[in-house]
């Protein structure tokens, strides 16, 4: 890929290439039932922005990283954020029943093999990420140093923690700081992981990861506040998922709480304030991550 490809042929030629990667990423040979097989790739391969595979594409790039060793982390997070949406869906949390633009997994599925299909994406990420070791040679400590920040990240103080907090939310948020504790979790825990997971790759410096972390912090919070503002106002078929979902569950979200003039600036806001972390941090090739956060910012799916 050129330097001078646009941002969109950028992001359209890393998905095709985490695409390939994902459909490769569990072995034909391994014995599994067919059903789980089946409804584990049903929502891998279902499409989706892959944005979270694309950030650890790009950090690793940032700092000079190899991109080939990179592809099976990026499919592990690919993986832990695919099972997180697969149990979003489900009836006891934001049941809903469209999901990148195809029937969301358990009601193909059933529950039952939903939750396991879930349960084995999240635990084949960590052999996923075992692989950059394995076959593309990335030293022990770096991988061991991913693996921590997954677990970390993802797990109870993450992401789950995020899901738990916002599904105890429904009975009612009250302020602003709870909601951006859930916000935080929820959403920007993978895409800090993403993004610093692509630097340990490369052997980033203690700053260089510090800065990913702000800038990932602040861009996924504009991430989940833009995804409330499109649950409002977007376009089912774009999106993939329904519309007023989080109405239907009572969500407390950004424009809910603030307004939707409110949240796009914050949008704005955040989104320079991770850039500027980017900037004043003096990496070789920062650039695609800063054309990165502002793509985002305008993106209507
Ligand atoms: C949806 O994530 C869940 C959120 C954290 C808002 P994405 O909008 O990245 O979903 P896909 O991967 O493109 O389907
Ligand atoms: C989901 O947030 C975040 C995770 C799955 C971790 P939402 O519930 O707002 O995501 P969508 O709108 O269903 O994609
Ligand atoms: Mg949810
Ligand atoms: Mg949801
Ligand atoms: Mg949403």
């Amino acid at each position: 890929m050129t330097k001078t490809s646009t941002i969109r042929e950028y992001i359209a030629a890393n998905a095709d290439a985490i695409e390939t990667a994902l459909a490769q990423s569990l072995p034909v040979n391994w014995e599994i039932p067919l059903a789980l097989r089946d409804s584990m790739s049903y929502s891998l391969m279902a499409g989706g922005k892959r944005l979270r595979p694309i950030f650890v594409l790009a950090a690793a790039e940032a700092l000079g990283g190899s991109r080939e060793a990179a592809l099976p982390v990026a499919c592990a997070i690919e993986m832990v954020h695919t099972y997180s949406l697969i149990h979003d869906d489900l009836p006891a949390m934001d049941n809903d029943d469209y999901r990148r633009g195809k029937l969301t997994n358990h009601k193909v599925y059933g529950e039952a093999m939903a939750i396991l299909a879930g349960d084995g994406l999240l635990t084949h990420a960590f052999y996923s990420i075992s692989q950059a070791h394995k076959v593309h040679g990335i030293a022990a400590d770096r991988v061991l140093a991913i693996t921590e920040e997954l677990s970390v990240l993802a797990g109870a103080r993450g992401m789950v923690g995020g899901q738990a907090a916002d599904m105890l939310g429904e009975q009612g948020i009250t302020k602003l700081e709870e909601l951006e504790y859930i916000h935080t979790h929820k959403t920007s825990d993978l895409i800090v992981f993403s993004l610093r997971a692509g630097g340990h790759l490369a052997g980033a410096s203690e700053e260089h990861l510090a800065a990913l972390r702000k800038f990932g912090h602040a861009i996924g919070l504009a991430f989940q506040i833009q995804d409330d503002i499109l649950d409002i106002i977007g376009d089912e078929k774009k999106l993939g998922k329904p519309v007023k979902s989080d109405e239907k569950q009572q969500k407390v979200t950004y424009p809910y709480f603030i307004g939707m003039e409110a949240s796009e600036q914050k949008i704005k806001e955040l989104t320079q304030q991770g850039k500027d972390a980017l900037l004043q941090a003096n990496m070789n090739n920062p650039e695609r991550l800063l054309q990165l956060a502002d793509y985002l910012m305008q993106r209507d799916h």
